[in-house]
């Protein structure tokens, strides 16, 4: 999950980086009394979880109160690439001396963690990045060391920071792994890190990923995701405890095991190319113990999609035998005719693996309308993308 500025912020002051006074509101009114009580100047900054808001206008200096409602109104509502500005925060100004860049990231590729840091920091570090590797410094962190204060100097040495702010970053950068381990962060960026005219080092932006893994770690964690902005198809699927994820097709999938899943997104994409190019409209994993209650909450998550024109179940019985699967999809329909809610969209269902044979008894038995059985994969995608199409 990625967090706001304001969120990186208020966890930076938890752990001890030094970051400045700041206000999240979202109406330009209240733009007046945050900038007084900041001191009447504040920086305006539009709080989007994209990067480059300076150059987009989305930060903005105002000299006083008055001027901090009009700067808010001109930000509040911007749209930066593509993210419509609902907050922003009234940050106390800074005098900057120098911008700075560091980060910590988990570097995927060679399975360890990584500092950056670079003294050409700013808003212009991505051409930096681009045109003069060797300002960015790059130095792998080991997961059992981690940033001591030598491995600090480290990293402080090999971007060529100042003498004269050597060691206050040094300290800047153990603090912020504390936050990178303490916050089971997968990024934490400071970008700019400056010096002020009075040589003092402060955090000005921060950008923080936490590590959604580590969520039963951290009870706090859970208010500082962004609800309007989820979709809610995945809200609700998350609040059901199921692993689902919104695409943007036309079929709605169900199976048991990523890996399943995995691979049938791929076959009803390669499907659909013969049907108009209709494609997968979710990822679904039931699991290993598809009860019907499971199966009855990813079919109404599923069912309750507009996209959605067609839906492939598609079941390797393992521990959890076909039978067992197919009375589950039975129990779910008629779990959700009782609820009121009328299932009128075709449903591919293939069984395979253990006890196939009872289970495709099973729904032939039940012989729900709407439910046809496949025996193959391919041929349920087929199946599946050919109703999908026809809908459409
Ligand atoms: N509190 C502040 N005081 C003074 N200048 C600031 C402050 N916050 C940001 N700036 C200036 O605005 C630039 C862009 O702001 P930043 O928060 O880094 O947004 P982004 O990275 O999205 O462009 C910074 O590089 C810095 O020069
Ligand atoms: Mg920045």
């Amino acid at each position: 999950m990625d967090l706001f500025e304001y969120q990186a912020r208020d966890i930076f002051a938890k752990h001890g980086v030094p970051v400045l006074a700041g206000e999240v509101i979202e109406t330009p009114e209240a733009a007046r009394e945050a900038a007084e009580r900041l001191g009447g100047r504040a920086v305006v900054k539009a709080q989007v979880k994209t990067g480059g808001r300076g150059k987009a206008g989305g930060v903005k200096l105002a000299a006083d109160p008055d001027d901090a409602v009009v700067k808010a109104g001109q930000i509040l509502g911007m749209d930066i690439k593509g993210h419509t500005v609902h907050k922003v925060m009234l940050a106390q100004t800074a005098d900057i001396a120098e911008e700075y860049y560091v980060s910590f990231l988990l570097d995927r590729t060679n399975r360890t963690f990584l500092a950056m840091a670079s003294v050409e920091g700013g808003m212009e570090i991505e051409e930096v990045a681009a045109t003069k590797p060797e300002a960015l410094a790059k130095v792998p962190v080991d997961a059992n060391e981690g940033v001591t204060e030598a491995k600090a100097r480290e990293i402080v040495k090999a971007a060529r920071f100042p003498e004269e702010v050597a060691e206050q970053v040094a300290q800047t950068l153990v603090t912020l792994w504390d936050v990178f381990v303490k916050e089971d962060a997968t990024l934490v960026e400071v970008n700019p890190l400056v010096k002020t005219g009075d040589g003092k080092i402060i955090a000005l932006d921060g950008k923080v990923t936490l590590d959604a893994n580590a969520d039963f770690r951290h009870a706090d964690h859970a208010e500082l995701e962004d609800k309007a902005a989820a979709d809610p198809l995945e809200a609700a699927a998350k609040a059901k405890d199921l692993n689902y994820v919104k695409l943007d097709g036309e079929v709605g999938i169900i199976g048991n095991g990523a890996g399943l899943v995995m691979s049938t997104l791929d076959v009803v994409a390669y499907a659909g190319e013969a049907h108009g190019g209709v494609k997968p409209a979710n990822f679904l994993d039931i699991g290993g113990g598809a009860s019907a209650e499971v199966m009855a909450n990813g079919l109404e998550i599923i069912l309750g999609d507009p996209a959605v024109k067609s839906v492939f179940v598609n079941v390797f019985g393992g521990i959890t035998a076909c039978d067992a699967v197919a009375n589950g999809i039975v129990q779910a329909l008629e779990l959700l005719q009782s609820k009121g809610e009328e299932v009128t969209k075709p449903l591919v269902v293939r069984l395979d693996g253990n006890n196939a044979e009872e289970g495709r008894r099973i729904l032939t038995e039940a012989n729900h309308p709407l439910v046809q059985q496949v025996d193959t994969m391919d041929g349920a995608a087929e199946r599946a993308a050919e109703l999908a199409a026809a809908a459409v």
